[in-house]
């Protein structure tokens, strides 16, 4: 634990995962919100973008984003990638640690020129960023100078991916089909998200193959099984060599404020001699995430409902005996454990602070 408050400074903050980052950090016992960042609110108290906020820190106002870094020990950016990572590379330069919720250091040079279409603006800067998936990179985080937040739909189904990964349950190709909310696209209002297209639709998008978080799912599956190779299918290392899973991505958007739900499908190539059932591969799931306090599993088949405003995971699985499907099923908050609370969860680990401080454990229902 670091000696009297840490400063942070949360960029973006008139965003989505701005705001939930305020929310988490005006409540953490061992930080001090020092600054806020926006261009749109700059100099505008935080209850103008927040009408939810107003009277929780009515000193602060809105900054430049120098002023943001200048202020802070540690930087949350809840910033558009590619606008990122020179805001990153200037809070390191200036010796502040960073936690990212963009896609900017999420993946290697070679993963990222191939699903971002360009080459990195930061590639020395890449191995300085430990993936916050923090249940799976538990162990690497302590100390991270970046701590590259894993995307919301990418983490709903890496959480499903994982355990069948380490139990050798997928076959040479997992179907991952995501429902998720309209915040995930942000606070920026465009046509297609507009209220009288939304409401009442779903649809698909970027299907499989196109979504850049397939790399990170891929990713995910790949690192679990080279963790397992080394012994230990829960250490994955965001810079040992890997080989991608193959996952077909396809996320639904539906009209929702918030929720992420994850089904992801796989027929297993070789079962050996376990027999193929819910309860084994529930058993299996609930044995992987053992002693992770924002993770769930149950027979019960997760609800978006069920975790909407927390930082939580709630995970089911369920066998197919007549095609020999094997399911898992996950469900998070795209702006809880999708996004600010995951952030918090991994500034916690990288910051010596109890995982779950200043996080919420439950929901808001009805
Ligand atoms: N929404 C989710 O469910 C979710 C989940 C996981 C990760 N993420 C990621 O988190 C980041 C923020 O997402 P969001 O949903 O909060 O987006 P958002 O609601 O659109 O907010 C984006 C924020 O970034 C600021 N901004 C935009 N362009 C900027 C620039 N060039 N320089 C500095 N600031 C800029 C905006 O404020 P001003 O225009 O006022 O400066 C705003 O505060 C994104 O990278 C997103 O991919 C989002």
């Amino acid at each position: 634990m670091t000696d009297g408050p840490i400063r942070a400074g949360v960029l973006g903050a008139s965003g989505y995962g701005g705001a939930g980052l305020v929310e988490r950090l005006v409540r953490h016992p061992g930080v001090t919100l020092a600054a806020i960042g926006s261009r749109a609110y700059l100099g505008k108290p935080l209850a103008a973008s927040w009408p939810h906020l107003a009277g929780l820190r009515s000193d602060l106002r809105f900054q430049d984003s120098d002023d943001v870094i200048a202020a802070s020990d540690v930087v949350f950016c809840a910033t558009p990638h590619g606008a990122t990572a020179p805001l990153v590379a200037q809070a390191l330069a200036a010796g502040k640690r960073v936690v990212d919720l963009s896609a900017d250091f999420r993946l290697s040079a070679a993963a990222y020129e191939e699903w971002y279409g360009h080459p990195h603006p930061h590639p020395e800067l890449l191995p300085e960023a430990r993936y916050g998936l923090v249940e799976l990179h538990r162990h690497e985080l302590p100390g991270a100078r970046i701590v590259a937040s894993p995307g919301c739909n990418a983490t709903a189904a890496s959480l499903a991916v994982a355990p069948l990964a380490a139990a050798g349950l997928l076959g040479e190709v997992a179907i991952a089909n995501v429902l998720t909310g309209v915040s995930g696209a942000g606070r920026s209002p465009s046509g297609p998200m507009h209220f009288s297209e939304m409401a009442e639709n779903a649809r698909p998008y970027k299907p499989a193959g196109t979504h850049r978080h397939t790399a990170e799912i891929e990713a995910v599956g790949g690192r679990v099984r080279a963790a397992l190779a080394r012994g230990d299918a829960k250490r994955l290392l965001t810079h040992a060599p890997f080989q991608p899973v193959l996952v077909a991505f396809t996320p639904h958007i539906v009209p929702m404020n918030r929720g992420i739900i994850a089904t992801v499908a796989t027929r297993p190539l070789d079962w050996g001699d376990r027999a193929p059932t819910t309860e084994t591969v529930l058993g299996l799931v609930t044995d992987y995430y053992a002693g992770d306090p924002l993770v769930d599993v149950g027979p019960e088949l997760p609800q978006t409902k069920a975790v909407a405003g927390s930082d939580r995971a709630s995970l089911s699985a369920h066998v197919d005996g007549r095609t020999g499907q094997v399911l898992v099923f996950c469900a998070i908050d795209n702006l809880g454990k999708g996004a600010a609370g995951q952030a918090v969860q991994g500034f916690n680990v990288a910051f010596g602070f109890a995982e779950t401080t200043a996080l919420s454990l439950t929901g808001a229902w009805p």
